[in-house]
């Protein structure tokens, strides 16, 4: 019978296996085979778990527990390893393991007591405690918890594990150490080779007491202060040393040879405080391949440096450095990376000429320097140069066709020179990124331009661009930003740009000299998400296709000579935060169709110096959902921005960063209304008080009369209130010196009578807030006012001085309005709106972003009134 062979076979083979299991080398003990399988059921498995392994790490992971089965030799299990002789689980790989679970202190792990070598990263502990029962493995070399959800304290015990050669704890959020453990483990963990804690709060100095055999040491993130010992140069075997992101860490580096000099080969010293010049003992630094000391205060010359023949990657961006850019850099043969930017060097590009070096070199970041001259006139090498930003230092002359033409360029950025002349037709298919922005070009936008299939970005703004917009740009199936801002083009709006492509968001042809029709058709299903054509000299209607722009934010059509009607159909737009209309010749009541549900996200509404007429807009009033809502995170502004940006990492970065732009950004609670300069008449509607979010309301140089509503006391966060040249009548309410964020005031020239509130914010204002008003009392408002309560709040003042100034009063202080936040926070992304006050307005921006990112998706607007 065959199953009694079977069964004979098999006691056999039990019988054997209990008969050698003590001898046999490769036979686990069967305790340790248990413990391993307990481990296993404690998790899940869950390929989320391990998700961030691939691309750490390059390999796949895979749930290695699952083969582990209790009827074959746990040292053929996946990751388990036994000593050869004594048949001891001595090594467990688990990363990239897939496993999910919380990892107690009872584990059973911990009967494994002859591990030497321990891997659990890529795997999800839930934010489990690490347990002190690690420092029982006191045979230890390895101990690697990398990226595995731990979290809470390191406890001390591991410094029990004096053995270890690595370790690796950090990548995970949540975990810290603290300056004792931190110190105890330095100092008993002697045979260290590898520290990787990045991080992990350490919130210490860093003693010196560590081990002499140290060649990696990963520190980023964890919060180090004081001054690092001297002697972690002096290690005479360190090649990695990571310490970024600890700007409270001093760095002085030794003036004489280091020790490490010969082996040193990664620094990363980027956002420490590295304050003072680059010392000569850089000079033997012969080994390193990558040097990043940007955002870290280093001033004087970078001359030491140039004997790093083996460097590849060189950061020193925004630090102090100065003194020439010279001829040396083109010593610098395997260079790939050369980040400069934001420092103050100076000098021209001739190195660029040197055709023979640079074979290599693909990034070349010398933006906001003080680099002079022309760009040399030809040049051969940079075969593989990808992104080449001179933005913002005070190159000239015309730029030459070569540099379009490098055959790898994707990312070419002059913006902000005073380069002249036009642009040269050149050979090239590659660009996907162009500002020349801030120049004085001229000519025509080069055909050349036109045809770049990849082009994503481009950005020509305040230039002396001329001639039409040809229909070619067109082609530019990839486009996603086209600035064409401030330049003299004319002709019309190719009708094509609504339908070019799909990737669109912002399209800026403002401030040029565009006439015709806007019969551009915006094609459904696109993603423009901003749209300015402001200042240009565009007739007839506002195209009623812009409706199929779903994702529209801001929209802003002013200072053009459109003649039509309130387009209040665009109040289907969901996302629509700023809309822009003034000074075009619009005209006609506003009437709000049925739906209440119109311009629900609407912040901005500039409809002033246009020709509208009837009764304020009450039912449009009641729709406004934004407005109905004061946003008090003040604290921590947000900006108008990109509903995509949140997809981009980099916004995080940038922001963190905190760079000053210099620009007003709207902010997110900033809600304006400006109706002035129309024919609206009757009285102000009293749901205005609803509207509390805002911060402007100018409703001045119209024909309203009646009283000021007393429901303006709910405008808690009211900051320029303009009423003036109207005809409105009775008292200001009392109510309004609740007002205590009120910055402005206009009043004046209307028939207001009675006495003007006191108190608070209404002691500030002048008596330019009230002149032209003859029935007021309490002029200057110092002047004391007895209240006369005989005057009658409802009844019609008596004669007024109906003459009204020609000249303009003021406008709502947009400036004073926006810059009374935060300037200087800029958020990425943001979409920015600032007054036109300064002579280069905020989009350098855009290429700032640009230079920190290279995968560029973001969306940045800055529209400028006049
Ligand atoms: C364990 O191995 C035996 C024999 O190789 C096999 O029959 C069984 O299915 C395995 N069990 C698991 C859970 O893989
Ligand atoms: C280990 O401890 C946890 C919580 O302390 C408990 O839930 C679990 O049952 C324990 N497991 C074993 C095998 O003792
Ligand atoms: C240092 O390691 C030894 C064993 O190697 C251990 O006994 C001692 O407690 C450790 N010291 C600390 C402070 O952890
Ligand atoms: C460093 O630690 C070792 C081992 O604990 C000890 O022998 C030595 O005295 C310490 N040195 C200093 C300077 O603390
Ligand atoms: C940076 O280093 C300089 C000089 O070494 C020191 O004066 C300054 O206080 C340090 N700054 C910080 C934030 O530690
Ligand atoms: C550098 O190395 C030399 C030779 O190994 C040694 O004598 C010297 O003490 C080391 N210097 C430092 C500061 O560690
Ligand atoms: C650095 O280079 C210069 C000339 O290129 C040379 O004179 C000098 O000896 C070098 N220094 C070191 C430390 O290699
Ligand atoms: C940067 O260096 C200057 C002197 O060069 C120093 O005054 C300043 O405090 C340093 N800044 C920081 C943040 O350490
Ligand atoms: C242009 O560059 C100058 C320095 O050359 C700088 O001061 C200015 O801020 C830059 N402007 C913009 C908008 O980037
Ligand atoms: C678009 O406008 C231009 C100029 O206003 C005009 O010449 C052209 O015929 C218009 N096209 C259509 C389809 O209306
Ligand atoms: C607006 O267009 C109409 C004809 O459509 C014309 O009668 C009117 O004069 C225009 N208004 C202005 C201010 O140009």
């Amino acid at each position: 019978m065959d199953s009694v062979k079977l069964v004979f076979f098999m006691l056999y083979i039990f019988l054997y296996q209990l008969a050698f299991s003590s001898s046999s080398p490769h036979l686990c003990p069967k305790d340790q085979a248990l413990a391993l399988l307990q481990f296993k059921h404690m998790f899940s498995i869950n390929p989320d778990a391990s998700y961030a392994c691939f691309d750490y790490t390059g390999i796949q992971s895979y749930p290695r527990t699952l083969s582990w089965n209790k009827t074959t030799n746990c040292c053929s299990w996946d990751g388990v390893h036994c000593d050869e002789t004594t048949g001891q689980v001595i090594a467990l790989d688990l990363r990239c393991s897939q496993l999910q679970g919380k990892f107690h202190s009872n584990s059973s792990l911990f009967q494994l007591f002859n591990l030497k070598r321990l891997d659990l990263s890529y795997n999800d502990f839930t934010r489990s405690l690490i347990s002190p029962k690690f420092g029982e493995f006191s045979s230890l070399t390895h101990l690697v918890l990398s990226r595995s959800s731990f979290a809470g304290l390191i406890p001390s015990e591991i410094s029990h594990l004096s053995k270890l050669h690595v370790l690796r704890i950090g990548d995970q959020y949540g975990l810290s150490l603290g300056p004792h453990n931190f110190e105890l483990l330095l100092k008993n963990l002697t045979q260290l080779r590898e520290l990787n804690l990045h991080s992990v709060d350490i919130s210490s100095t860093i003693p010196l007491n560590f081990s002499s055999y140290l060649i990696n040491i990963r520190l980023p993130y964890t919060e180090l202060c004081g001054v690092l010992p001297e002697r972690v140069f002096h290690l005479s075997d360190l090649e990695f040393l990571y310490l970024y992101e600890n700007p409270q860490l001093t760095v002085r580096f030794p003036t004489t040879k280091w020790n490490s000099s010969a082996s040193l080969m990664m620094l990363y010293l980027y956002s420490v405080n590295i304050t003072g010049r680059i010392p000569e003992s850089f000079s033997h630094l012969t080994s390193l391949h990558e040097l990043y000391m940007s955002d870290s205060n280093l001033s004087g010359p970078i001359k030491p440096l140039w004997n790093l023949t083996n460097i590849e990657f060189l950061d020193l961006g925004n630090n102090h450095l100065e003194g020439p850019i010279s001829c040396q850099l083109s010593i610098f043969e395997k260079l790939k990376e050369l980040s400069l930017r934001n420092n103050n060097l100076d000098g021209g590009l001739e190195f660029l000429s040197f055709n023979k070096s640079l074979t290599q070199l693909e990034y070349l970041k010398f933006s906001s320097n003080y680099l002079t001259g022309h760009i040399p006139p030809n040049v051969s090498g940079l075969p593989n140069l990808k992104q080449l930003y001179l933005s913002s230092n005070n190159l000239s002359g015309t730029i030459p066709s070569w540099i379009f033409s490098l055959p790898s360029l994707t990312v070419l950025d002059l913006g902000n020179n005073t380069f002249s002349g036009k642009i040269q037709e050149f050979k090239s298919n590659t660009l996907s990124q162009v500002y020349l922005n801030l120049n004085q070009l001229v000519g025509p936008i080069p055909n050349s331009l036109l045809n770049q299939p990849s082009l994503r970005i481009l950005l020509l703004s305040h230039n002396n661009i001329n001639g039409h917009i040809a229909l070619a740009i067109c082609n530019l199936k990839e486009l996603i930003v086209l600035n064409l801002r401030r330049n003299n083009l004319e002709g019309t709006i190719p009708q094509c740009l609504g339908v070019m492509n799909e990737n669109l968001w912002n399209l800026d042809l403002s401030k040029n000299s565009l006439s015709g029709t806007i019969n551009t058709t915006f094609g459904i299903g696109n993603y423009l998400t901003v749209i300015s054509l402001y200042g240009n000299k565009l007739t007839g209607k506002v195209p009623r296709s812009l409706i199929n722009c779903k994702y529209l934010t801001l929209l802003d059509l002013g200072n053009n000579q459109l003649n039509d009607t309130f387009p209040n159909w665009l109040g289907d737009l969901p996302g629509l935060q700023i809309l822009s209309l003034r000074s075009n010749k619009l005209h006609g009541p506003i009437k709000s169709s049925g739906n209440t549900n119109l311009f629900p996200q609407l912040q901005i509404m500039d409809l002033s110096s246009n020709g509208f007429s009837g009764n304020l807009p009450k039912s449009l009033f009641g729709n406004l959902q934004a407005m109905k809502e004061i946003d008090e995170s003040t604290r921590t502004p947000q900006y108008v921005s990109d509903p995509y940006a949140n997809y981009y990492d980099y916004l995080t970065t940038i922001t963190t960063k905190g760079h000053d732009y210099d620009s007003a950004p709207i902010l997110a609670t900033n809600m304006i209304i400006d109706l002035s300069k129309n024919i609206f008449e009757g009285h102000i509607p009293s749901i205005i008080g609803d509207l509390v979010g805002l911060r402007t309301l100018n409703l001045s140089h119209n024909v309203l009369e009646g009283h000021i509503p007393a429901s303006f006391k709910n405008l808690s966060v009211l900051e320029s209130l303009d009423l003036s040249s109207n005809k409105i009548s009775g008292e200001i309410p009392q109510q309004l010196a609740s007002l205590t964020f009120l910055e402005v005031l206009n009043l004046s020239h209307n028939h207001l009578v009675g006495c003007i509130p006191r108190g608070k914010q209404f002691d500030t204002f002048e008596n330019t807030s009230y002149q032209g008003n003859d029935g007021l009392r309490g002029l200057p408002p110092s002047r004391d006012c007895v209240r006369d309560d005989r005057v009658p709040q409802a009844t019609t003042p008596a004669e007024q001085d109906q003459e009204e100034e020609e000249e303009d009063s003021p406008m709502i202080s947009w400036q004073g309005v926006l810059m009374g936040y935060g300037c200087g926070l800029v958020i990425g992304l943001s979409i920015i709106y600032i007054m036109y006050s300064t002579q280069y307005p905020a989009w350098i921006h855009v290429y700032r972003v640009a230079e920190d990112a290279d995968k560029i998706l973001f969306l940045s607007y800055f529209v400028m009134f006049p």
